[in-house]
């Protein structure tokens, strides 16, 4: 069986002012009618590969989000989902751990496919595409990510080098796994071609995972597993133990294991990656969002009350009030009722500087 896992714990404040502590990324509708969580659910729910999928969904996020997220997984037609409350963060790797040991405690050793929920993945049947091609690897218990042809020296992502593709598939093996480099280094891997970004998208039968996290955090996947023991289940929510997992180590997927395994010779754990392009984008920040969105003959989005002159190239988001701009070119505005951004599409990744100034004078 093939069990979705959807990570939805980040925040995303690259895209103040829409996208606010209390209203993180993945529970926006940024593009098209369905929020970022919705559109990941329903993107693998027809998927009719080699093996089924598991109509229940895990849900890993925060205690807070709760109520939002049930309601928006509801309202996408998945009544029956598990959803795995964390008390606080604590990153990426213990998110998956208590995923994995979920999955395992239904008696099935099912491949996970861990999606984060941010994601815009435009291409529904290439991503399809790439899950099956990856699936026997992961069957046979392997780590299988899935690579994206960078175009930019972006140090935001992991980069996987990859080595020879299996015989007869599109296959390729992980030969070394670098998360977050160095612009300089970036700028190498770029420039040699033997590399691919990691698309933050992960697939692996539960026991690899756990296998994987217990030979290289020991305490990582002990504090899990007591928070998992503990854990009240209210509904369809199970609520961790908030003092085991508080006492967790913090670390995400990718450094707490994709950069240590393929130099670990004692795990023996096969990486792969799957090479994929399938209209994926992150949606790290405004102009971001205005790259993957439907745009009308002079290249502008807009949504909500928005009135356009003259304009080229501009993405324009009223939640409150009429907006009007007249000769604007590569602008960015968003307004919502107790703030507005304007800016250019070039400086949308500053946007943090913005936020921490807040945050200080507040
Ligand atoms: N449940 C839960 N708990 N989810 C979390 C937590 C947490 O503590 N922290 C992050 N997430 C979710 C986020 O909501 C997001 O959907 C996903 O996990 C990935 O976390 P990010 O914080 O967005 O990671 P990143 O963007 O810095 O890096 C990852 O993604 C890149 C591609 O977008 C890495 O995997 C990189 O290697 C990759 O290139
Ligand atoms: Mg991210």
């Amino acid at each position: 069986l093939l069990q979705p896992v959807i990570l939805s714990g980040g925040s995303g404040t690259r895209l103040w002012p829409l996208s606010r502590e209390k209203h993180p990324k993945q529970l926006l509708a940024l593009i098209g009618e369905e929020t970022m969580l919705q559109a990941t659910a329903t993107r693998v729910r027809d998927f009719s590969g080699s093996i089924g999928v598991a109509q229940k969904m895990i849900v890993v996020c925060n205690e807070e989000y709760r109520f939002i997220t049930a309601e928006q997984l509801r309202v996408a037609g998945f009544t029956d989902c598990s959803l795995l409350l964390e008390p606080t963060g604590r990153n990426t790797a213990p998110a998956l751990t208590l995923a994995a040991l979920s999955a395992v405690s239904n008696a099935e050793d099912a491949v996970l496919l861990v999606m984060p929920a941010d994601h815009v993945i435009n291409d529904k049947q290439g991503f399809h595409l790439a899950i099956q091609q990856g699936l026997q690897q992961a069957m046979d218990g392997a780590m299988v990510t899935f690579g994206i042809v960078p175009d930019r020296p972006e140090t935001g992502y992991g980069y996987i080098q990859t080595g020879d593709a299996l015989p007869g598939t599109a296959v390729l093996e992980l030969q070394a796994f670098v998360e977050k480099p160095v612009l300089e280094v970036a700028q190498q891997y770029l420039d040699g071609g033997r590399h691919l970004w990691n698309s933050g998208i992960f697939m692996m039968r539960a026991t690899t995972w756990l296998k994987a996290i217990a030979h290289f955090h020991p305490a990582m996947y002990a504090a899990c597993q007591q928070a998992m023991d503990k854990a009240s289940i209210d509904c369809d929510f199970v609520r961790v133990d908030k003092e085991a997992f508080l006492s967790c180590p913090s670390d995400s997927i990718d450094y707490a294991v994709m950069e240590k395994l393929a130099r670990d010779q004692d795990l023996n754990i096969p990486g792969y990656v799957v090479p994929f392009n399938a209209g994926w984008s992150d949606v790290g920040a405004w102009d971001a969002v205005w790259q993957v969105s439907e745009k009308d003959a002079s290249g502008n989005t807009v949504h909500g009350d928005v009135l356009l002159e003259d304009s080229r190239n501009c993405l324009v988001i009223s939640d409150s009030r009429l907006v009007a701009c007249l000769g604007l070119e590569d602008v960015i505005v968003v307004e919502t009722p107790d703030a507005v951004l304007v800016t250019n599409k070039a400086n949308t990744q500053n946007i943090k500087r913005v936020v921490t100034r807040l945050k200080d004078e507040n």
